[in-house]
């Protein structure tokens, strides 16, 4: 049987990885500044979540939601503990998509009704409700089209109010810091009008940090920068640190009911278990001070690259602007220095998801070789 075809495919194979490093077959060291789409958290292979992976698989790795599982407890309580948000309640499932699922899902319970406003160049998944809330009609099937879901520009309030003033929104769902998109976000005063506005009319704010979340801004969430408590929060990507899971923080207006959610292997002990790592890790080594810190003096020195023509993003969850498509620069860097690095939809947009230990040398490191591949190719142009 052949594979589905659906990933355009860098030529490289991976087969061990640690820290902020990948390695193939030939043993070559890539520098992971992408952490496969904003996945790696914590480091590849770190120790705590090796063990604490292997531990639990020796003791159980699975069984259903219908037997108490101490280690969902455990896994709310530090969530809580550690994101500030204490006074929500979580439901574990497996993925991004499947947390923005759930998410939609309890907002229309909630409220009874059914439209969602999404913002242009919102990505949320490729699901059901979560893809049709996705400002990309390539991936949109006409079956993801019945779903009633409008988008509007980001920071425009006027515009969300002229909708929801209609009656029939359920949700507003948005990103803390957009990913695919290209790392625009609302600005603060955005952001407290958007609870304000959902509050008095009792739409569900929904803020999907399965990207910005855990640690990568700088903050647990990236919603925390503008002092915001949104009605759900989705989170995934880093939770597990490559392990697959997702959560969705439920606050305390919704009531809970038997069977209104569900999954199989959400929140199995295997999953709880490298989640469970993930937070000690980050808690351990201070990683969101480190964020703030590294991103900080890479910031400051990425803005000394000519080519660069702007930064977006906060934390260690950056976008590197130039004037020119970056396929081909990727592509140098990561054929020729070893280094990988992320695009988004916007073209000229270089996406920089790195571990959140990555160390200042290592981000040094890809600057220096960024600056060459740059200096290669404007030479390359002058000689034409
Ligand atoms: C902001 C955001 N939401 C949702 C998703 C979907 O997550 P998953 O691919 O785990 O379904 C992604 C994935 O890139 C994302 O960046």
């Amino acid at each position: 049987m052949n594979l589905f075809d659906v990933y355009p495919i860098y030529n490289i194979t991976p087969v061990k990885a640690g820290g902020c490093y990948v390695y193939d077959e030939k043993n070559t060291a890539y520098l992971d500044l992408y952490g496969g789409h904003g996945v790696i958290s914590i480091g590849h292979t770190h120790e705590t979540y090796v063990k604490a992976i292997n531990g639990q698989l020796s003791k159980i790795a699975f069984y259903s939601n219908s037997i108490l599982n101490p280690l969902q407890e455990a896994l709310a309580e530090k969530l809580g503990k550690i994101s500030g948000c204490e006074n929500y309640r979580l439901f574990l499932c497996n993925s991004g998509a499947e947390a923005n699922e759930n998410a939609l899902k309890m907002a229309s319970f909630h409220t009874g009704r059914k439209r969602v406003i999404a913002f242009d160049n919102a990505f949320h998944g490729r699901t059901s409700a979560a893809v049709a809330v996705t400002d990309n009609p390539a991936i949109n099937a006409a079956l993801n089209r019945q779903q009633a879901t409008t988008f509007l520009p980001l920071n425009e309030i006027g515009l969300v109010e002229n909708e929801i003033k209609k009656g029939d929104v359920c949700a507003v769902i948005i990103e803390g810091i957009q990913g695919v998109g290209g790392l625009d976000e609302g600005t603060t005063e955005f952001f407290r009008a958007l609870e304000t506005l959902c509050k008095k009319e009792q739409v569900v704010l929904i803020l999907d940090e399965i990207q910005s979340g855990y640690g990568r801004s700088g903050k647990f969430f990236a919603f925390q920068h503008h002092g915001i408590s949104p009605d759900i929060i989705t989170t995934a990507k880093g939770m597990g640190n490559g392990f697959p899971v997702g959560g969705v923080l439920i606050s305390d207006q919704f009531t809970a009911k038997h069977g209104m959610l569900g999954t199989t292997f959400g929140g199995n002990h295997l999953a709880c278990a490298a989640a469970l790592s993930v937070i000690e890790v980050i808690e351990k080594e201070n990683l969101m001070d480190h964020v703030k810190m590294v991103s900080a003096r890479f910031i400051e020195k990425a803005r000394e690259i000519p080519q660069v023509k702007r930064i977006k993003g906060r934390g260690l969850m950056l976008g590197m602007e130039f004037d020119f498509e970056v396929a081909a620069l990727r592509k140098e860097l990561i054929y020729e220095k070893h280094i990988f690095t992320g695009a988004a939809s916007n073209k000229k947009l270089l996406r920089i998801l790195p571990p959140l230990n990555i160390s200042s040398a290592q981000l040094d490191y890809f600057l220096d070789s960024l600056k060459q591949v740059l200096e290669s190719a404007d030479k390359k142009v002058q000689h034409v």
